[in-house]
């Protein structure tokens, strides 16, 4: 490759990337939530509004809605089973969070929702999230009905084949939301962030243990 398009390959790599960021930023623009419900995590743009009805199959293949969950906190992660690194750091991580939390953990419904339903069916769900926590609830559903769900969690995730790879992969956004006992938005955490921050997050809005 001549040193001329290297260069334009390079420019061309580092615009995708900024018009990507201000495309997600605009993307956070939309919608409406209220600040003051805000409890931790990063910061949502005001008028932002994450979260809503959904309709899935839970792991025993229970058709559950986000009623069922209605005057419990939702902390709700989005991923697949196949997912070799993140998924599985981010469900340790809440796993360790309803640790932290004892007996208050039962104030929690710990949702992990997968972006991958074609695999993931409530029974792939059923043991995978045993490997972390037996109360971890797994949630698929119907292509339609995870796209709605996605919607609504702004989750962004793609079927990718990587060149070589004789099965496809999911690229996904790999956030952590809760949403509180009301159904409203509460925080947003970044992968990666300590079980002590979503914790706080959570007991904020709890009698003391
Ligand atoms: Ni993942």
């Amino acid at each position: 490759m001549t040193a001329m398009l290297r260069i334009i390959r390079y420019a061309a790599l580092g615009l995708s990337v900024i018009l990507l960021g201000a495309g997600g930023y605009l993307w956070w623009q939309r919608g409406s939530i209220d600040p003051a419900a805000v409890v931790g995590g990063l910061t949502v743009a005001p008028g932002v509004s994450l979260g809503g009805p959904f309709e899935l199959v839970d792991q025993t293949g229970r058709t559950v809605t986000e009623r069922d969950y209605r005057g419990r906190y939702m902390l709700v992660f989005f991923g697949f089973t196949h997912c070799p690194d993140v998924c599985p750091t981010e469900l340790q991580v809440i796993a360790e969070v309803l640790e932290k939390l004892g007996p208050r953990a039962d104030r929690v419904a710990p949702i992990f929702v997968t972006v991958d339903p074609e695999r993931d069916t409530p029974e792939v769900m059923k043991a995978y999230v045993e490997l972390f926590d037996s109360r971890l609830i797994g949630l698929t559903g119907s292509a339609r009905q995870i796209a709605a769900i996605a919607k609504e969690f702004r989750v962004y995730y793609a079927k990718v084949t990587p060149p070589g790879a004789s099965d496809y992969t999911m690229d996904h956004s790999a956030f952590t939301y809760l949403i509180g006992p009301d159904g409203k938005f509460r925080a947003l955490f970044r992968h990666g962030a300590p079980a002590e921050e979503i914790v706080r997050a959570i007991t904020a809005g709890l009698p003391a243990a």
